[in-house]
């Protein structure tokens, strides 16, 4: 595949804090192909959960416009424009947060099967998925009865076997021990690489952020 995936231009987005406009996302342009990986860096702050909402739908710019597979979003926020959003976050794009965000009444298979089920993919092998990741063996158990990193790599699995073209990542090993954090990195990128999915990852950890092929630092931008 080749050409753009998510092109962003000229995006803004201030919020109103005690009736000052506080600026967070500035005039910012960007774009990331299929297949690519980008991370997201800068300080606490400085508005990588924010532009994550923002690429997702679940925030609306002041301005500028966001274009997904060429489809464009600027700053309505109406009926269609949500439910554009709602069914692009259902079938193309995977959010993976700092912590796995699992139904707690589901098995991790049946999470997994739940968001196939929503993505419309119903021949997929969860299992195999849940084994990609490293957690075939804690398919049948319960989200309470497993461990944080384990946690992340079924999130990570639910994402991956949507097969959405674009996964954007928040701080996903942010909640895990260094050694956790870096064998979930590791499944993360091999997965990624070779499913060729784009990614965009918001984080604070220079290493992860080494590990993608091009970063956006906020704390300059704008
Ligand atoms: N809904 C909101 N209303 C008002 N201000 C907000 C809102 N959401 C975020 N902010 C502010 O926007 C700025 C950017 O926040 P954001 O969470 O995007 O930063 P971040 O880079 O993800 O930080 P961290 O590294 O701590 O996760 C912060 O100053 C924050 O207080
Ligand atoms: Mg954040």
């Amino acid at each position: 595949m080749s050409g753009t995936l998510l092109a962003v231009e000229r995006l803004n987005l201030a919020f109103v804090s005690a009736g000052q406009r506080v600026p967070v996302i500035n005039n910012l342009t960007f774009s990331v192909a299929p297949g690519e990986s980008l991370a997201v860096v800068g300080r606490s702050g400085s508005g990588k959960s924010t532009l994550l909402n923002l690429l997702c739908g679940l925030q609306t710019p002041d301005d500028g416009v966001i274009a997904i597979d060429n489809e464009s979003f600027g700053n309505a926020s109406d009926a269609v424009s949500i439910a554009r959003w709602a069914e692009l976050r259902r079938q193309l794009i995977g959010v993976v947060f700092q912590q796995a965000n699992l139904m707690p009444a589901l098995s991790l298979v049946d999470n997994v099967r739940l968001r196939t089920h929503l993505a419309g993919r119903h021949k997929q092998d969860e299992r195999w998925w849940l084994q990609r990741l490293g957690v075939g063996d804690q398919a049948d158990r319960y989200p309470d009865r497993v461990s944080g990193g384990q946690a992340q790599r079924a999130a990570l699995a639910m994402v991956f076997a949507m097969s959405p073209s674009l996964i954007l990542a928040d701080e996903p090993t942010g909640s895990l021990d260094r050694h956790t954090a870096d064998e979930v990195a590791e499944s993360l990128f091999n997965v990624q690489v070779e499913t060729g999915c784009a990614l965009v990852l918001a984080t604070h950890d220079s290493e992860l952020a080494a590990c993608c092929g091009r970063v956006l630092d906020l704390s300059a931008a704008g």
